[in-house]
């Protein structure tokens, strides 16, 4: 497979845009490919580069194409949209369209804001829970990640776990101190924060899916619940991730437990920039023009992303009884089979997966002797891995911290495609030893 295209971008990338890429995440260097594949275009569940290569898409622009890419459904919607105008800076009646069918899905939201990010959404869930609170610290849990405003960028996951460190420099001191961290699933140190009273809300991943997939016990979860409300703190799922994915209703309703505010993003704009936060109204209502908690945007509730989040969202209600059992078997019968090969080739890994998200950690602990020679041999074995299925026209995550996503559009011959060119990556994994 040749990549002469996309490394010629890349190198006129690099001298006008930081590092050739607009988000950390699309960079190849932490597998050790100088740069990464240029996309051109999209069609299901495969993807095609300016070298006129064809991927199948494990990325699925993290998340928000779940029924694949350029749908046909979709497709009429945004066009229909866009003949009508791009964008008024006024109000529009599918903005009150989407806003009633997200409600609808999320029980525990009696309002919900748009924004254009999921970052805007986090940004302002916690601004308002400072406001509603009146107290000024947050605290968040290591590894999640929740966009990048600045109270949110630390110890996050994700893009800065890839690059080797945890906090973004540039944040100033008042605002890393008033950022209490926790380890995911210490509830006794959730506990001793809360009991201070002094924070204004504690933001989760349900289910984090930006340091690898990890499968919260829904206990965790519940206890969580319980501390935040006896102590009114208030309780934020971010579900921009597992919203609709996950389920309809997202990890809360998985778990049947209702946070009091929720952030989205990713799916609900059908793949164009959105955002959006809910919650109780009493809250909802202290943002402005109602209340003096100020959020705004250009582009918030744009009349495309609306049409395109309103056209998933609905032909994810028609067809969830087929979509969310399709999904998961899916994961399911991928799971097992690369499970399979690993034991077949003796590589070490441990599968995660919930619904439509996996994700393979490559761990050595066995082979040897220290944790920094398990993370080198783990970062070494996912860059084999990626790299054997990148040619091989297979996209993964360029991070082992990255969840894979698969679409609706993922056909069994795709899945098994996978698992051929998966069966190559793992036995050079054995060769290497
Ligand atoms: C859980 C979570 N929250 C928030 C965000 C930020 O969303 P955006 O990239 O749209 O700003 C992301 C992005 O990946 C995310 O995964």
């Amino acid at each position: 497979m040749k990549f002469t295209n996309s490394q010629n971008i890349y190198k006129e990338a690099i001298k006008v845009i930081p590092g050739g890429v607009n988000s950390p995440v699309r960079a190849f260097k932490s597998v050790n490919k100088e740069f990464p594949i240029f996309i051109k275009s999209g069609k299901g569940s495969k993807i095609y580069d300016e070298d006129n290569n064809e991927y199948l898409d494990y990325i699925c622009s993290w998340g928000p194409m779940i029924l694949g890419h350029n749908h046909e459904k979709i497709m009429v919607g945004i066009r229909e949209a866009i003949e009508l105008g791009s964008t008024f800076g006024l109000p529009t009646k599918g903005e009150v369209e989407l806003a009633e069918l997200v409600i609808s899905c999320f029980p525990s939201m009696d309002m919900v804001r748009f924004t254009t990010s999921g970052t805007e959404a986090t940004m302002t869930a916690i601004r308002l829970a400072r406001a509603y609170t009146n107290r000024n610290k947050i605290l968040k849990f290591n590894g999640c990640y929740h966009g990048h405003s600045d109270s949110l960028l630390v110890s996050s996951g994700s893009g800065l776990l890839t690059d080797g460190y945890q906090d973004s420099n540039g944040i100033t001191e008042g605002t890393l101190k008033d950022t209490l961290t926790a380890d995911f699933g210490d509830i006794e140190t959730v506990n001793r924060i809360l009991r201070t009273k002094e924070v204004s809300c504690v933001i989760i991943e349900p289910i984090p899916a930006n340091m690898g997939l990890i499968n919260t016990e829904k206990k965790f979860l519940e206890e969580l619940r319980e501390i935040c409300t006896e102590t009114e703190t208030l309780l934020i799922f971010d579900e921009v991730i597992s919203g609709f994915r996950l389920a309809l209703g997202g990890v809360q309703e998985l778990f049947n437990i209702k946070p009091d505010l929720t952030t989205l993003g990713k799916i609900i704009g059908g793949g164009y920039p959105v955002g959006a936060l809910g919650g109780k109204k009493e809250i909802m209502n202290m943002l402005a023009p109602v209340g003096r908690v100020y959020h705004a945007g250009t582009l918030s509730g744009n009349p495309i992303s609306v049409r395109a989040g309103f056209d998933t969202i609905s032909y994810l209600i028609e067809n969830k009884n087929i979509i969310y059992k399709q999904l998961e078997e899916n994961v399911n019968y991928l799971a097992e089979n690369i499970q399979k090969i690993a034991n077949k080739y003796s590589v070490n890994i441990c599968i995660n997966k919930v619904g439509s998200l996996f994700t393979i950690f490559f761990t050595d602990l066995d082979k040897v002797s220290t944790l920094e020679d398990s993370k080198n041999s783990s970062d070494l074995n996912y860059s084999i891995y990626f790299n054997t299925m990148l040619q091989g026209g297979i996209v993964t995550p360029p991070s082992k911290y990255e969840a894979h996503f698969i679409s609706f559009a993922h056909t069994q011959e795709d899945l098994d495609k996978t698992l051929e060119i998966l069966e190559l990556a793992f036995k050079k994994i054995s060769n290497r030893d």
